[in-house]
């Protein structure tokens, strides 16, 4: 059995990769070490087997013996500790949830329903580090795979709405407090089935505009708002989110030699850990929608068209739906009134399993299997 080292195992991402492998029994399939960066010496979880000692994620040597190591440590570890392992000669699978090494030219970017192809030859050509996509980029490529797939994609402009969990567990709970607190500046009013809404809106207002709105993490309020900026400024205007929607999408496909345009703008709303796109489409042919449906729903297990109807698409097509599930679904699919070759999108999915833990344990089992 492979050894297998795992970092970064009780952050949310690691939480939920962990839960994940419970349920798909990943641990009968590798020979498993838990690392820590603050807990060395420490039991760790009894998750495969009995409880053994927490090992220094620093530790090169222990590192060493790892056939594979998988980390949701966060990029800062990945570029402390990643260079270090390789100059020491090691030669074992690096598998990463950051973004630090996604875009270097050894590395994969793993999203293997959508790029099986890419992962299986890189794994013959001896590519030894594969990288989680970002969560967007990931959530539309499993929504959109089949146009992709035929090569019937000319561009796509997503617009995200993407949920607190992408800025970390802090911010999902920093949002939960900003709901709390506003919803307490006016709990009495909201009581009283008399009291003016104007005078409420006005309370309310007033409350998020204040500093004693929880505000640490995300620096502005979210709950009742929203956040039209995701990551740092890049040169050409776009944020950092906004400028990974191409070149990671690209390099996923294999296709960054001739790139697919993918461009627009990221949104942070109110939603807990589903993030949403509504995407506009350009065909390279006029193809009906009822064809357009076929080519998307054949694509993966995880895909699930939903009819441009009103209740289904209140019902099935949002972040509550989908939460906590594998669940991918696509819907708002109409012709745009720009021409035939336009259509719009909209897909909703689980930011933490798809768009963060799931490749990444595939990814494990792609290469232990
Ligand atoms: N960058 C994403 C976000 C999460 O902020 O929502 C990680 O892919």
């Amino acid at each position: 059995m492979k050894k297998v080292g795992l970092v970064g195992w009780r952050g949310m991402v690691g939480s939920v990769l962990l839960e994940r492998m419970e349920q798909q029994h990943d641990f009968a399939h590798i020979d498993t070490t838990f690392f820590t960066t603050s807990q060395a010496g420490q039991l760790g979880p009894e998750l495969a087997g009995a409880a053994k000692p927490l090992l220094d994620a620093s530790d090169i040597s222990e590192l060493a013996k790892m056939d594979i190591i998988v980390t949701c440590q966060g990029g800062d570890y990945t570029n402390a500790v990643y260079p270090k392992l390789r100059e020491s000669g090691w030669d074992g699978y690096w598998i990463d949830a950051a973004s630090a090494l996604r875009m270097s030219d050894d590395s994969i970017i793993v999203l293997d329903p959508v790029n099986k192809d890419v992962i299986e030859q890189g794994l013959e050509q001896g590519v030894k580090t594969f990288v989680g996509g970002n969560c967007t980029v990931s959530l539309m490529l499993l929504a959109l795979g089949g146009l992709f797939e035929q090569d019937l994609i000319e561009w796509v402009s997503p617009m995200t709405y993407q949920a607190a969990s992408g800025a970390g567990a802090r911010n999902m709970k920093e949002l939960i407090a900003q709901m709390g607190a506003i919803h307490a500046s006016v709990a009495q009013q909201l009581d009283n089935p008399s009291s003016a809404i104007l005078e409420i809106d006005k309370i309310v207002s007033e409350k998020m505009a204040s500093s004693d709105l929880p505000q640490d993490q995300f620096g502005v309020p979210l709950a009742g708002s929203l956040i039209p900026w995701i990551d740092v400024p890049m040169p050409s205007g776009q944020s950092k989110e906004e400028w990974k929607a191409q070149v990671e999408a690209n390099k996923i496909l294999g296709s960054s030699k001739q790139p697919v345009p993918i461009d627009g703008l990221c949104v942070r709303i109110g939603a807990m850990r589903c993030h949403s796109q509504a995407m506009t489409i350009k065909l390279r042919e006029d193809i009906s929608v009822e064809k357009i449906e076929e080519i998307l729903a054949s694509h993966n297990e995880w895909v699930k068209v939903i009819p441009n109807e009103r209740d289904i698409t209140s019902t099935d097509l949002t972040p509550v739906k989908v939460t906590g599930t594998l669940s991918i679904p696509v819907g708002r699919i109409r012709k745009l009134a720009m021409g035939p070759k336009y259509i719009s999108a909209f897909t909703v999915g689980d930011q933490l399993l798809w768009g963060a833990a799931e490749p990444l344990r595939r990814m494990l089992r792609i290469i232990v299997d």
